[in-house]
């Protein structure tokens, strides 16, 4: 995608400003308070959406060289990514091939092998099978059928999308619906992981609800991020995939010649990717976006996100300094105040204090997400690309 599409969202944007205006959704939504507390949605929605829809792994950031590897388990599925010999980026089940065994504990390091802490078994980089302890009297296997089970992966924009079914046919970059040249612009590829965070949240939806519209902004955050900020928002979706930002986040433009608009304020707002990112472009410390990627708990009411801080030149000591207190304040802000209300939702909710939740024609990014939510679960596994295909 072109500068000029993110020049066109500017200058609609700047005409909306002058005119004092906002584009509304067609009609308000309701949505059943029990998509929010029901336990048997909440399964049914990491089964359809979580463990069948690309999702975000990891930044690039996070496994920059040969050999560095995470162990994670989204959604419960316990898996390993790792960057190979070849540099390229591989995503498997972390369950030996001899007994199942997790062989790699949940974390980030830098390794040659892999080894498996039951029997011993060993793995290399990409996921072959390369040592079998006491092989001689073992019996005798095809050790490539033994090698770990590889899930679809890919990397682009800076960004590893992964899906956690080994047998998914859906295609990553159909999912994508183009969103990703849009994304691409950041530059992500070459920037820096700063520092990461994880903290918990209420139900997932109830959380990802927030990152989606700024009609909360000068309410909930008046004494942080807020005091100054409109209510008002505009929604671009691409697929299932959002971008938010507002008019009056284009005014630093005026006087400039277009083409000289820098590409920092064209991609000004936050980046969601369905089901479960939001990247929050900001100033300070150098140009830097908080990652919020977020996954199901173990329960319907839970929640866990991590914080990832990226920014796009390592940073200098006056710099370190000022993305701490920026990171500080951006967790304080989500943990203490959008997670804190999430949590009182999620509680009135299960009360069945409400029988739906409203979202009104100013709260079109989460009209749009959780037209997508019920979509996905309705399709069947074979429709889904067609489903992406528009
Ligand atoms: Fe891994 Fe036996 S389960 S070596």
């Amino acid at each position: 995608m072109s500068r000029d599409a993110l020049v066109d969202i500017a200058k609609e944007n700047m005409a909306l400003y002058d005119a004092q205006d906002v584009i509304l959704a067609d009609d308000l939504m309701k949505i059943p308070a029990d998509i929010y507390t029901s336990s048997e949605r909440f399964e049914e929605e990491k089964d359809r959406i979580f463990k069948r829809m690309p999702l975000v792994l990891a930044p690039t950031a996070e496994l920059p060289n040969k050999g560095d590897y995470k162990a994670m388990k989204p959604a419960g599925v316990p898996i390993l990514l790792t960057r190979g010999d070849d540099g390229v980026v591989r995503a498997f089940m972390n369950a030996c091939g001899h007994r199942g065994a997790q062989f790699a504990d949940v974390g980030t390091g830098n390794t040659k092998r892999f080894t498996c802490p039951y029997h011993g078994w060993t793995y290399n980089r990409q996921g072959e099978l390369v040592g079998i302890a006491s092989k001689e009297r073992f019996g005798e296997i095809d050790e490539d059928c033994y090698a770990l089970a590889e899930l679809p992966v890919l990397e682009k924009a800076g960004l590893i999308f992964g899906i956690l079914d080994p047998k998914s046919d859906l295609d990553i970059e159909t999912f994508l619906s183009g969103y990703e040249d849009f994304l691409a612009h950041f530059g992500f590829e070459n920037w820096t992981l700063f520092e990461s965070r994880t903290i918990e949240g209420p139900n997932w939806k109830v959380a990802y609800d927030g990152y989606l519209d700024y009609y909360h902004l000068p309410v909930l955050h008046k004494n942080t991020i807020g005091g100054a900020m409109s209510p008002n928002a505009t929604y671009y979706s691409f697929g299932p995939h959002t971008h938010v930002t507002a008019p009056e986040r284009f005014e630093p433009l005026r006087g400039l010649e277009e083409k000289d608009w820098p590409m920092e304020t064209l991609l000004i707002g936050v980046w969601t990717i369905f089901p479960h990112i939001s990247i929050a472009s900001f100033q300070g410390g150098g140009r830097s976006v908080m990652l919020s990627q977020l996954f199901p708990g173990d329960e319907v009411g839970t929640s866990y996100t991590t914080q990832y801080y990226l920014m796009e030149n390592a940073p200098s000591d006056e710099q370190r300094a000022e993305a701490h207190e920026q990171f500080d304040l951006l967790e304080t802000v989500v943990l203490d105040e959008d997670y804190w209300c999430g949590k009182q939702v999620q509680e009135a909710l299960a009360s069945g204090a409400r029988d739906h939740v409203l979202f009104g024609r100013n709260e079109g990014g989460g009209q749009v997400f959780h037209g997508w939510v019920q979509k996905i679960v309705e399709t069947e596994d074979d429709k889904l690309n067609e489903l992406f295909e528009g």
